[in-house]
């Protein structure tokens, strides 16, 4: 399939699945050399997380322990708009490695909450792998020590990343067809 319509928008492939699975393989490896031997727990960011996350993490060959988070949204007052929380840390943190499991990060926005929050668990490290990464886009400083594949600031979709909440279940990355010829 080279087209996926979903909704109202025509997207295009661009990241096959065999190229998603051998940047995966990469990132494992990378986290199998520089993380054995500590007391990691994996943090994936429902719901875009979860294909990568599921890859990923069957290719760790050392023990550790896997923790699924959620951002909810939920209405505010009117004046302080909507109001953001992350939901599901029950593991204990302190003085452990926390490895953060985004599909994507853009502006950093999210990720920079979600760095604010766990910070207050006080783990000894907080180390972030992202599957893509915007860099055109990324408005914060903190370090992304595994980045799949940059990717230019163009929308996409597929391997749990959605449009509308659809999408999630493509096993490849589809870009929206872009206006200009800026391809990923
Ligand atoms: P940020 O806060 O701007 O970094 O955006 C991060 C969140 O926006 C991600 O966790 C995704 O849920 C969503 N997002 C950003 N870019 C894309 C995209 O190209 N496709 C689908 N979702 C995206
Ligand atoms: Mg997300």
């Amino acid at each position: 399939m080279n087209t996926v319509r979903i909704l109202d928008k025509e997207f295009e492939l661009c990241i096959p699945s065999e190229k998603i699975q051998e940047v995966v393989a990469r990132m494992a490896g990378q986290m199998n050399a520089d993380l054995a031997g500590n007391e990691v727990v994996f943090m994936p960011i429902l719901n875009g997380a979860f294909m990568f996350a599921s890859d990923l993490l069957r290719r760790i060959g050392f023990a550790c322990q896997i923790s699924f988070l959620r951002l909810a949204s939920y209405e505010g007052t009117a004046s302080s708009g909507s109001v953001k929380q992350l939901i599901g840390i029950t593991e204990k943190l302190h003085g452990k490695t926390v490895v953060v499991i985004e599909d994507i990060v853009d502006s950093g926005q999210t990720l920079d909450y979600i760095l604010r929050q766990l910070s207050a668990y006080e783990p000894a490290e907080i180390r972030v792998a992202a599957l893509l990464f915007k860099p055109e886009s990324y408005r914060y400083s903190y370090p992304i020590q595994y980045t799949g594949m940059e990717i230019p600031a163009q929308f996409v979709v597929g391997y749990g990343l959605d449009y509308e909440g659809y999408g999630r279940n493509l096993e490849d990355i589809y870009q929206l067809k872009p206006k200009n010829s800026e391809t990923c």
